[in-house]
């Protein structure tokens, strides 16, 4: 999760969330690279005394700078359409969990088995553990398998809200009278934080999402036990 001082992105928790940091350090040195370059050009246009009254036009110059920049953008847009495409991509999800958004909590249904239903409201900060998280603690949490391809279809029944993991790459908006879907993959065990980040009203700030990702073993046995 962010901490203080975490500058950049969060680590990730699955492979795509992974991926998209890798596009967002090769875009940022691209970035990096343009401006040094333009920084360096501007400097020596502002300090030197060359002076030529009769230049209207260079047409080999003008045919360089405008060819490298179009290359530039194609270096970028590759890799980010192959994203695009791969976040997209679901075959054979083992889990289902619907995540509907209210104003202000999120309820959550896991209809693969027997209809585990729950609200998930903030932990209030007169009913906060010493370990938790100020404004970011649930009382109820997403318990998922980790190592298994979740599907996670996203609705809501009042405003606009939207359900949002940084550190799995997930923001799915939640509309009233839709059903948006999207996948993701948890490649390790813990305790991952979200937010919604669709300004829903008053307390927009305050349903936070958390996922808990645990063994399979233990996610079975806590379908089970569910009461
Ligand atoms: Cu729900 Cu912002």
């Amino acid at each position: 999760m962010a901490t203080w001082s975490n500058f950049s992105l969060q680590n990730s928790a699955s492979p795509l969330m992974e991926q998209i940091i890798f596009f967002y350090d090769h875009t940022l040195i691209i970035l990096v690279m343009i401006t040094i370059l333009v920084s360096y050009l501007m400097m020596s246009l502002f300090f030197n005394k060359y002076i030529n009254r009769f230049m209207l036009e260079g047409q080999m110059i003008e045919l360089i700078w405008t060819i490298i920049p179009a290359i530039t953008l194609i270096f970028i847009a590759l890799p980010s359409l192959r994203l695009l495409y791969l976040l997209d991509e679901l075959n054979k999800p083992l889990i289902t969990l619907k995540s509907i958004g209210h104003q202000w909590y999120w309820s959550y249904e896991y209809s693969d088995f027997n209809n585990i239903e729950f609200d998930s409201y903030m932990t209030p900060m007169n009913e906060m553990n010493k370990n938790n998280f100020r404004l970011l603690e649930v009382d109820n949490r997403i318990i998922l398998p980790m190592n298994n391809q979740i599907q996670i279809m996203v609705t809501a029944t009042d405003v606009i809200h939207s359900w949002t993991i940084p550190s799995l790459g997930v923001k799915v908006d939640a509309n009233p009278g839709r059903l948006n879907q999207t996948n993701f993959f948890i490649n390790r065990p813990g305790i991952f934080f979200g937010q919604c980040s669709e300004i829903c009203g008053a307390n927009h700030s305050f349903m936070p999402i958390v996922i808990e990702s645990i063994s399979i073993k233990n996610f079975i046995n806590w379908i089970n036990n569910y009461s």
